[in-house]
């Protein structure tokens, strides 16, 4: 026999424990919570599929934002992957892309007698580091002395493989020197080089705050390259 108070003696109805009657405002509270969420949604997958569109076709712009920080003047340059690379002359390499430009820009300079002597081209970050270091630390300089004429590792055009020092065959004496300015190299350049892509990266009082240096060029011929040289271009009040 179960005792009285059995939960079977209690009738089913009374052992369920039904909801409390839902009010009519929760009720249209509920709905514009639903719809809120459901529209939140709709607008989130949207912006996933339309930025993700965008990414795909522009994936290199989107990957390569615009980097605009600058170190004492000097704008950010990683290094050139190897594969881009050639060897020019011994010891010396520069970008794969500016190669046949400089070749046809010296042999058609050679055709007035003039030479033009490629004195550097690429330089790592790490060659950067020591240069600008060991230069710094033998002139006994501060690092915003040493950057007037050389930039910090990261910073230096030269990384990118498509800058290059040019020097007058003719007048070595001149080489990295401002009187390379006087040289029928220079001259020549000055009036030409423009028709070959290479354009002078510090020019006289430059808004950078380099010092001027008249052998130092860039190679702006392919929009990779412009790319690249966009902040500089930018300070120099060309856009
Ligand atoms: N001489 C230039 C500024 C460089 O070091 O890249
Ligand atoms: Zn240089």
């Amino acid at each position: 026999m179960r005792p009285m108070n059995s939960i079977d003696d209690i009738p089913l109805a009374k052992r369920i424990n039904y909801p409390k009657k839902i009010s009519r405002n929760s009720f249209f509270a509920l709905i514009v919570l639903i719809l809120g969420l459901g529209v939140s949604f709709i607008i989130f997958i949207a912006n996933r599929i339309s930025n993700k569109d965008l990414f795909s076709n522009n994936s290199k712009i989107f990957s390569e934002s615009i980097q605009t920080d600058t170190l004492l003047g000097h704008f950010p340059y990683s290094d050139v992957s190897r594969e881009d690379l050639v060897l020019f002359s011994p010891g010396i390499f520069v970008h794969k892309d500016i190669f046949d430009k400089f070749t046809e820009m010296q042999s058609k300079a050679s055709k007035s007698g003039i030479s033009l002597q490629l004195l550097s081209g690429f330089r790592s970050i790490n060659l950067q580091r020591d240069i600008f270091y060991e230069n710094k630390s033998i002139r006994n300089q501060t690092a915003i002395e040493r950057a007037r004429v050389s930039a910090p590792p990261g910073y230096s055009e030269h990384s990118t493989g498509y800058a290059i020092d040019v020097g007058d065959g003719s007048y070595p004496n001149t080489h990295f020197e401002l009187e390379f300015e006087q040289t029928p190299a220079f001259k020549w350049m000055k009036k030409y080089a423009p028709k070959y892509h290479f354009v002078l990266s510090f020019p006289k009082n430059n808004k950078q705050g380099i010092s001027y240096e008249p052998w130092h060029w860039r190679f702006e011929g392919t929009v990779e390259a412009l790319r690249k040289f966009e902040p500089a271009n930018k300070t120099l009040g060309l856009k």
